[in-house]
């Protein structure tokens, strides 16, 4: 059924962010995307996705890891294989008519991050996504690929419409933003050297805000453009 043909426009576009984030970089995404939608005339929901799982959960309850190494590296067998967990779903996750619904992807091990891939294999996730058009950005050190093609394909598992989606990788080459993250994790503070080598900034910088900006403007003149589709061929003048 194409996605609008169940659809009862309320005068206000609806817009749902379901996202992950511990280190607050998809956060950072979500809150500059939000207030160009907000700006747009959209009503913004967040719906923040828990990590509850007594296996995985208590390592990410503080920030930074207690135990960088082993809490990283420790979630390696569950990510490889792709498992998921138990988590807390906000209500505006679970039901809802919206317009577009933004799931924001940390990359965990080459791989979406356990929790929002608990949330896309959710009966929550098809009752919000099943005839709505979804996109996906992914936050990540280096590797987006996997993570991005994994939302996107199951969020149509889920009956969602993929509309786009875009990524935000960090500085440094493959060995110093490792290092960098390293550092970050462990201490909770951007550093100028790990392991006596000097490291680049890791996170977000300011360039990449004004991406996520500009990627919500083409959402926002997406929405406004399907309503309007929607609208000229109900009344007959589309
Ligand atoms: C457990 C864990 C595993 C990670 N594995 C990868 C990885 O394989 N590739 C990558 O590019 N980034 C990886 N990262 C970095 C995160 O994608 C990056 O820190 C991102 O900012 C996380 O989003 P958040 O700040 O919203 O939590 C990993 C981070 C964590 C905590």
């Amino acid at each position: 059924m194409p996605p609008d043909a169940t659809r009862n426009w309320t005068t206000t576009p609806r817009v749902l962010f379901v996202y992950y984030s511990y280190t607050m970089q998809t956060q950072k995404v979500v809150d500059a995307m939000s207030d160009v939608l907000r700006a747009a005339g959209c009503d913004v929901e967040h719906a923040r996705i828990e990590l509850t799982d007594p296996r995985y959960a208590q390592r990410f309850s503080t920030f930074p890891l207690r135990h960088v190494y082993r809490d990283l590296f420790g979630m390696i067998p569950a990510q490889l294989r792709g498992a998921t967990g138990e988590i807390e779903i906000p209500e505006a996750a679970s039901e809802g008519d919206y317009d577009l619904i933004c799931i924001g992807s940390p990359t965990w091990w080459m791989k979406t991050s356990m929790p929002i891939r608990s949330y896309l294999t959710s009966s929550a996730a098809r009752t919000v996504l099943r005839d709505r058009r979804f996109a996906a950005f992914v936050v990540c050190r280096r590797y987006w690929g996997f993570n991005l093609r994994a939302v996107k394909r199951l969020g149509e598992q889920q009956g969602g419409e993929y509309v786009g989606g875009t990524h935000w990788a960090f500085a440094g080459g493959q060995i110093k933003s490792l290092l960098a993250l390293l550092s970050y994790l462990g201490h909770g503070e951007n550093r100028n050297r790990y392991l006596g080598v000097e490291i680049p900034p890791t996170n977000l910088q300011a360039d990449d805000l004004e991406d996520a900006r500009a990627f919500a403007s083409g959402l926002a003149a997406g929405i406004t453009a399907t309503r309007t589709r929607t609208e000229g061929l109900r009344s007959g003048t589309g």
